[in-house]
């Protein structure tokens, strides 16, 4: 089986950038024979958070968020794309995670960041890291920075110049080592579940 990996991302913004990156990750994955969708919060738009899904009544539950908890039970690995605002994370991607807990647990996810600047969401990337270890996901070592967005990817997703083939390395390599994580957690989880 296709390792069915979520793509999320989680810009608000009318005028967002990321989405390119996002699309762009999507792609790629599919192209490389992963079942890759991705996770738009903008779309999905689930409410600021009150109740966390295992919180609500069975049959309670919004009915995009219980979809939602459904797709990230059954995925195989995340690639979590992600965007800076004043040092820190965007409050829509962090919104839509904080919703699941367990859900997220015992598969590896992947940071792929990027900026309007040149540092390329390098200190949204570290909180995130923080973050989705304390979800109960492995967060794998290779990381794709994208700085200069909108000059590296043009509105369709398709790679520009010499930052669009830097990242199209960065973003091969990236995905060999997901890709083997994904390959790792789906042995072990046939060979015996996890503990709790
Ligand atoms: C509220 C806000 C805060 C920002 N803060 C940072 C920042 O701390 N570091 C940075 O590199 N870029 C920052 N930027 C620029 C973003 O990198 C750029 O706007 C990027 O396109 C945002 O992602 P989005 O277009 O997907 O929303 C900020 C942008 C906004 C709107």
């Amino acid at each position: 089986m296709a390792d069915r990996m979520l793509v999320l991302y989680g810009s608000y913004r009318t005028d967002r950038a990321g989405i390119r990156l996002a699309d762009y990750a999507v792609r790629t994955l599919q192209a490389r024979g992963c079942d890759a969708e991705l996770i738009d919060a903008k779309t999905i738009d689930l409410p600021m958070l009150d109740r966390m899904f295992k919180e609500y009544d069975e049959g309670t539950a919004p009915a995009a968020m219980k979809a939602l908890a459904k797709k990230i039970r059954e995925a195989d690995g995340f690639v979590f794309v992600v965007g800076e605002y004043n040092r820190g994370v965007q409050p829509g991607l962090k919104n839509l995670t904080d919703h699941f807990l367990e859900e997220w647990y015992w598969r590896p996810a992947g940071i792929v960041s990027y900026s309007a600047g040149r540092l390329g969401g390098a200190l949204a990337a570290e909180a995130w890291h923080a973050t989705l270890s304390e979800m109960g996901m492995v967060v794998v070592s290779s990381r794709v920075s994208v700085g200069q967005i909108t000059r590296t990817l043009d509105e369709s997703g398709k790679p520009l110049g010499d930052g669009g083939a830097s990242l199209e390395r960065a973003f091969s390599r990236f995905a060999d080592d997901l890709s083997w994580w994904v390959e790792a957690g789906k042995r072990q989880r046939a060979h015996r579940q996890p503990p709790f």
